[in-house]
């Protein structure tokens, strides 16, 4: 029988038909890895806090937050996608653990920071594959000064861009601020946004640069338009690395909606959120998500503080797969199938794929196959072994309601 409460943290929590946080997820809760200071995502956060030296940064912050404040105070609308049960958890109706670090701009802002950043562990429940997990770890920066004042950043931001120009760097700024998406906030001095934004981008340029310059190349970073329900205007910016473009980040100028909820009057300013798995994975050359909770000393041993070591994979071990068939019932969900085989498999998942799709011409039922692929990290697995694991999905499958074909 399942608990009637969930303990977390020191707090108890009742369950009720919101409950969807399973015990893999609980029993990872308060891992800290940004903490770690020869762990890869430590590492990259010291580097991080390194480059933006005058930013505080904000001590540990929980990850069990409310609807409210990772929701509302940041004006999501109410039938926003990212508040269904399919893609976050939640302890109960009125409790869930964050999606996303902006869930304490409000508070980091309402504690009179100015120039801050944070490192903290992110919930969201999603597809399995090799750079996809339920847990990951987001960093945020913000940046804001009285307004009136914007000119007064003029020197800084020269100093930036002039430290910019000594490296090789090819900016490509695409972004533009227009009136159907990107607009203005109507209050807004023109001018002071355009200042802020210069600081935002220049600061953000430069500490990219110094995380994935190479020796002898240049550098391309790409900056485009983009939405975002707590920033006006908005920008995602890129960089080309190991041959592809990748989406590093999300940014823009605070809507003033979360400074005044915070409290503080007559300011305005910048905030940027970034993942931090994903850029560790490039950087350190990590091929797949599951490692950053490794515990095998073949993993963590190849990393130092303050340095960006190249991984060295001590062999991949043989995968095998495995496929389930089912008569998909109408209120299906491929993030309930994924986080049931994490219950039963732990990271022995490398990934799931829906590899059959078809409706009955006669019955207009819908028929799934997906594919599991199951592979350790640090061992060979028996083949008894995954057929046990397998035989475990099915039965918890069957009970969700599935029925096998
Ligand atoms: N919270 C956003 C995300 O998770 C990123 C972001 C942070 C965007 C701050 C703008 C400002 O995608």
């Amino acid at each position: 029988p399942i608990e009637q409460h969930i303990r977390l943290e020191g707090q108890k929590f009742v369950r009720d038909d919101w409950t969807n946080v399973p015990e893999s997820i609980l029993s990872r809760i308060g891992k800290r890895l940004y903490h770690k200071p020869d762990h890869p995502l430590g590492i990259l956060c010291q580097l991080i806090m390194q480059y933006l030296p005058a930013h505080d940064w904000l001590p540990y912050l929980s990850p069990i937050t409310t609807p409210q404040h990772n929701f509302d105070d940041l004006g999501f609308p109410v039938g926003h996608p990212g508040r269904s049960k399919n893609d976050s958890y939640y302890i109960n109706a009125g409790t869930m653990l964050r999606t996303h670090t902006s869930a304490h701009e409000v508070a980091a802002f309402g504690d009179g920071h100015e120039r801050w950043l944070l490192a903290a562990d992110v919930y969201r429940r999603d597809e399995i594959d090799a750079t996809h997990y339920p847990i990951f770890h987001q960093c945020e920066g913000a940046f804001i000064i009285k307004d009136g004042t914007a000119a007064t950043l003029l020197p800084a931001i020269e100093q930036i861009e002039m430290e910019i120009a000594g490296h090789r760097a090819l900016v490509d700024d695409q972004s533009t601020i227009n009136e159907a998406i990107n607009w203005y906030q109507p209050h807004h001095e023109r001018a002071e946004v355009d200042l802020l934004v210069r600081h935002l981008k220049a600061t953000l340029n430069l500490l990219i640069l110094k995380l994935f310059k190479r020796d002898g190349q240049t550098l391309q970073i790409r900056w485009l338009d983009d939405v975002f329900p707590f920033t006006s205007p908005s920008f995602q910016v890129e960089v080309f690395f190991g041959g592809k473009w990748l989406e590093l980040l999300g940014c823009g100028i605070v809507l003033q909606r979360t400074l005044d909820r915070a409290n503080v009057p007559g300011k305005l300013g910048w905030a940027f959120g970034l993942g931090l798995e994903r850029i560790a994975m490039v950087l350190f050359g990590i091929p797949d998500i599951r490692l950053f909770w490794s515990n095998d000393a073949r993993f963590l041993s190849q990393f130092e503080t303050g340095k960006i070591n190249q991984f060295v994979p001590y062999s991949k071990y043989p995968a095998c797969y495995k496929d389930f068939s089912f008569w998909a019932p109408p209120e299906f969900h491929e993030n309930d199938l994924c986080d049931l085989i994490r219950s039963v498999a732990g990271d022995l998942v490398e990934d799931v794929k829906l590899i059959d799709n078809f409706v009955h011409p006669k019955t207009g039922r819908t028929s799934k196959c997906y594919r599991t692929n199951y592979r350790s990290m640090d061992r060979s697995l028996s083949n008894e072994e995954i057929n046990d694991l397998q035989k475990q999905v099915v039965a918890k499958a069957l009970e969700l309601g599935l029925e096998a074909r």
